[in-house]
């Protein structure tokens, strides 16, 4: 793998008397009810000091594509098979829920889209889709704009002090830079609010970075620790984060109240036809509140908007930590992507149409999702007994799932699976432009061309769930297109004016993850100013 991933396996006999106890005692809690399938023998200490994906793919390799992970006092049955991904997201969606991953996020998120009940998830999920349409989207392209020129314009004036000492190139964390760029993006596009975080610091933003940090301990976290009582008084950090909540709480609920003073009540199609581009508040809160017969509470506005404030910015953020990742080591592809940025963009800031004609950076985006898909886990739990289809490589038969069965559908297994890739490790961004072979799946490295016609972006239906970077089925992001769109530009705006490197080693880039994917000391890299322009006439 090209970043250290720690993989080295103990040997048996260091395996200590507790971990082979440990795995006796929860073999035989979880054994028995879902037939043969494979149980993977890994120690607890396995999970230790490495991201958990990492070992949920050694035992992919050693187990096949659908096993059985039994560690501490629970069971998960992990998934790394397309067919049986398929079914567990889109055919059968609704004898799942998000089972422990809505235990973490309900004290964040309320009922927002993620956590919520299906009753709820059912009405929220209709109210907010429609406010993603085509005129917002293109509407938001000038947030991105305007967003990612504040990060280049940071860039300049640092290039023009170092320029001043005889320096040419500054260093930079770009996984910071990038996670202000997509504060700053979410704020004015879901609730016109601006954070404002890259060119400064304030008690809010501090305050969404300490929430997300407690979202991520959690997510790492087996015990619900957050659930014991007093601990909100009594754990420092339980206070820190309930302050954090407050801070931020207040903050939105502030925000809704002056939406709600302003309200035009309009249907729908009327709002969808709006001109956003010159509005002054085109934000999906407005939407929102604009909408008839719209009569969430301010509580429930307030959990959508938590909801999406999390869900959209650490994401995006590590689309292009990890694109930048790959870039700053392969300077052939920059150039080939800022030859492409020059001829589309002649110098300008993207529109709409000119982000669907950045084919090759688009592709970068994708590719960078393949590697390091964000969550690299879809977590789900059954509601009531299933049966699974016999996967591609799994139990002919199919297994079968009793009630009450937590999953992980590891994304990052399927996307990096030997049986559907070429050279699954290698960052490739031409790849998703070969046509899957016809001679059956046993190498899908390519994507039906007959499916999905008329998508900007590849996805899950042309792969038919081999590439599942926001998941499918009724669960799917709804802020897929907006994250792809927004990571284009950004990305775009930023070759178009400079050439990067990594600092150090790609072997000194070690990652962490909780929700997402991210690096333990930063991405640190060399930025210039580009030295060739093609020349475009
Ligand atoms: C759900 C990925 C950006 C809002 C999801 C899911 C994935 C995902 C994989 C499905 C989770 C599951 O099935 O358990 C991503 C990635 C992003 C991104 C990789 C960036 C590159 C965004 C943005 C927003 C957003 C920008 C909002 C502005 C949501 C919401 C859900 C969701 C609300 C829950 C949908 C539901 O359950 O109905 N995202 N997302 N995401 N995402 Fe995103």
């Amino acid at each position: 793998r090209c970043v250290k991933t720690g993989s080295d396996r103990k040997p048996e006999n260091e395996r200590t008397l507790l971990d082979n106890a440990s795995n006796l005692l929860t073999n035989l809690l979880s054994g028995g009810n879902m037939g043969t399938m494979p149980i993977a023998e890994g120690a607890v200490s396995d999970l230790f000091g490495r991201p958990l994906f990492f070992a949920l793919y050694d035992w992919f390799m050693q187990h096949g594509p659908v096993y059985k992970l039994a560690f501490g006092p629970k069971a998960f049955v992990v998934v790394s098979d397309p067919v049986v991904a398929r079914h567990i997201l889109r055919e059968n969606a609704f004898a799942y829920d998000k089972g422990v991953l809505a235990d973490i996020l309900e004290p964040i998120m309320g009922k927002g889209l993620i956590p919520a009940d299906l009753e709820t998830w059912k009405v929220r999920r209709r109210a907010i889709v429609p406010g993603f349409h085509a005129a917002y989207l293109e509407a938001m392209v000038q947030v991105f704009d305007n967003c990612a020129e504040r990060t280049v314009e940071k860039f300049e004036k640092l290039l023009d002090s170092a320029q001043q000492e005889g320096k040419s190139e500054i260093e930079m964390e770009m996984e910071s830079e990038y996670s202000n760029l997509a504060l700053d993006i979410i704020g004015l596009s879901v609730f016109n609010y601006d954070f404002g975080s890259v060119t400064r610091e304030s008690p809010v933003i501090a305050a969404v970075y300490g929430t997300l940090s407690e979202a991520e301990h959690r997510s790492t976290f087996y015990i619900p620790y957050w659930k014991f009582p007093l601990s909100r008084w009594l754990v420092p950090r339980q206070r820190k984060f309930h302050e954090d909540l407050k801070v931020i709480n207040d903050c939105l609920d502030d925000l809704i109240k002056r939406a709600q003073a302003t309200r035009q009540e309009t249907d729908v199609e009327a709002l969808q036809q709006r001109d956003l581009t010159t509005a002054q508040d085109s934000s999906l809160l407005r939407f929102l509140v604009d909408m008839r017969g719209e009569d969430a509470t301010n509580k429930q506005l307030r959990d959508d908007l938590m909801t999406m404030l999390i869900a959209g910015h650490e994401t995006t953020a590590a689309v292009l930590t990890w694109a930048t990742y790959y870039l700053a080591q392969n300077p052939d592809m920059i150039a080939k992507a800022q030859a492409e940025i020059d001829s589309v963009l002649r110098g300008r800031r993207p529109t709409l149409e000119d982000v669907k004609k950045l084919q090759y950076v688009k592709l970068i985006v994708a590719e960078s999702l393949r590697l390091f898909p964000q969550p690299p886990l879809l977590i789900r739990r059954s509601l009531k007994p299933d049966t699974l289809p016999g996967g591609h490589k799994g139990d002919p038969n199919g297994y079968s799932i009793p009630k009450g069965v937590d999953l992980f559908i590891s994304v990052y297994n399927l996307h990096r699976s030997p049986y559907f890739w070429d050279e699954p490790e290698k960052f490739n961004p031409e790849r998703f432009l070969k046509a899957k072979p016809s001679d059956g799946i046993e190498k899908w490295a390519g994507f039906d061309p007959t499916r999905g016609q008329g998508a900007l972006y590849p996805n899950e239906v042309m792969a038919d769930f081999a590439f599942l970077p926001f998941g499918g089925g009724p669960r799917k992001c709804v802020g897929d297109q907006f994250a792809l769109m927004e990571s284009t530009v950004a990305l775009a705006m930023l070759l178009q004016k400079f050439d990067v490197k990594l600092r150090g080693s790609p072997d000194e880039v070690e990652l962490v993850t909780g929700a997402t994917i991210h690096t333990k000391n930063g991405l640190w890299c060399k930025l210039s100013r580009r030295k060739s322009i093609t020349n475009l006439n």
